[in-house]
């Protein structure tokens, strides 16, 4: 059974979460591939609400497996705090697995992610401190503690006391700031891995077997295209290949194994951290947006930037991933407004551009066409057909500059608040 992909088109929080939860009603399994601790994807279910942060987003549904992948580095102690507050939400942990391969997130992994941000003055990301560029920074230079070595103590305590050492050396010598203990980091991980020890797997060979016995497995994508390592918006990105092109490198797949590339987009912009975001809005509208889509990270509760739809970063986006079909969220949140603004082009310097480039200049603008906004609630609608004129004519707009059918309108938090826009595509695909 070819397998579906879900990703983020923009900078992140798109509602992949909320997405992933609501297709993983009829997957078997779902797997994360790349990214760590970062992501905070949110699921609302009636009065309840889960923020995952390395557990696949399929975990509320029991039968569903959950994969963090080869390609996901993983910070366990955090894993561990995820997997008991989902516990204590009565949800059922049993099918959560780790992949051997996968890299472990070590105490001097987040403590050189908020050194060097200090060392970066105005230069710097805005990342989230998890640790995670240089976890993947160990992992390419071929010294990272993978989750494997956690369970050979000889090899793992070989692998730490190097890596603790170096980092020691660079801690007091260029950051001038406190070395890290060798002994309690040692004890404090072997007991993560005792904890883990029954969810460690060779992912590569669970999911090869499992795409061959006909299960339905969904690749649950983190952050999105614009903070790719590659084609986002440079430096100004995460560590990891978060788009499409990342599923076979972070999962151990053939690219013949996929299917359906599914796009999320918000039907505006946000972004958290720094860097270019050519269509922020700089007045008292973003604070609008960020009040009623409720826009603060959900891992760091930093206010979201917010701006407008941004078709030219969208389309560079559908067209790197190989999007089939988008699925637009929070298009509720648009409902405030008058005009609705969507950038079909950029001014740069006196250079109209059609295209996303590869370095964005601090001075980009947006050029806008204005659409008429709808002016009414549509968070309870659940048929397209149901939707105000203005709304569907903002969603024409966009599958036509996109050339892409929209399958899914979300329209609230909520795990039921979704237009299916074309009913029989969607079944056929999730079915
Ligand atoms: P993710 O990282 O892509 O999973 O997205 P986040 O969970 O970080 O952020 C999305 C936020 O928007 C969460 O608070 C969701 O509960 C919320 N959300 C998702 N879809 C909708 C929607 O259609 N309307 C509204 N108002 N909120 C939504
Ligand atoms: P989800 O999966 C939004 C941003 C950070 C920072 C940059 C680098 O919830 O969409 P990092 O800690 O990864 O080195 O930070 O990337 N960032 C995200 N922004 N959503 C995310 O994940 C993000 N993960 C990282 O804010 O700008
Ligand atoms: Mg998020």
């Amino acid at each position: 059974m070819p397998s579906n992909v879900i990703v983020g088109l923009q900078w992140g929080d798109e509602g992949k979460g909320k997405i992933t939860d609501l297709l993983a009603k009829k997957s078997d399994y779902v797997i994360r591939y790349q990214g760590g601790n970062n992501s905070g994807h949110s699921i609302h279910i009636k009065n309840r609400y889960f923020v995952l942060h390395l557990i696949p987003s399929g975990v509320i549904y029991p039968g569903v497996k959950c994969i963090i992948g080869p390609g996901v580095v993983v910070d366990p102690k955090s894993l561990i705090q995820e997997i008991q507050n989902l516990e204590s939400m009565g949800i059922n942990t049993s099918k959560i697995f780790l992949a051997k391969r996968a890299h472990v997130t070590m105490p001097y992994h987040c403590l050189l992610d908020q050194y060097q941000e200090e060392f970066l003055g105005d230069r710097l990301i805005g990342t989230t401190h998890k640790g995670i560029g240089p976890t993947y920074v160990d992992k390419i230079s071929r010294t990272g503690i993978r989750v494997l070595d956690l369970l050979d103590l000889k090899v793992f305590y070989k692998k730490l006391k190097y890596n603790i050492d170096v980092k020691n050396k660079i801690f007091i010598k260029i950051f001038k700031k406190k070395p890290l203990s060798f002994k309690s980091i040692y004890e404090e991980y072997i007991e993560y891995a005792k904890i883990l020890y029954d969810r460690i797997i060779d992912a590569v060979y669970e999911t090869h077997q499992a795409f061959h016995k006909k299960k339905k497995i969904l690749f649950e994508g983190a952050q999105a295209m614009l903070l790719d390592i590659d084609y986002g918006t440079y430096p100004y990105v995460t560590t990891s290949s978060t788009s499409t092109g990342g599923v076979c490198v972070g999962s151990g797949i053939p690219p013949n194994f996929l299917k359906n590339f599914i796009g999320i987009t918000k039907a505006y912009c946000t972004r958290v951290g720094f860097g270019p975001f050519p269509t922020e809005i700089k007045n008292e509208m973003s604070d609008v947006i960020r009040q009623k889509g409720n826009e603060y990270g959900a891992t760091t509760k930093r206010p979201r930037r917010c701006g407008w739809l941004d078709l030219v970063a969208l389309k560079y986006s559908c067209m790197i991933n190989g999007i089939n079909y988008l699925v637009i969220t929070k298009l509720d949140v648009l409902s405030e407004f008058d005009i609705i603004k969507i950038c079909i082009k950029y001014k740069s310097d006196d250079q109209v551009l059609q295209y996303f480039p590869a370095k964005i200049k601090q001075n980009i603008k947006g050029i806008y066409i204005d659409l008429h906004g709808w002016k009414q609630n549509i968070s309870h609608i659940h048929e397209y057909i149901d939707l105000p004129n203005n709304c569907k004519k903002y969603i024409k707009f966009i599958e036509d500059f996109l050339n892409l059918e929209i399958l899914l309108i979300s329209v609230g938090s909520e795990r039921n608040q979704n237009i299916v826009k074309n009913k029989s595509l969607f079944f056929k695909i999730f079915n």
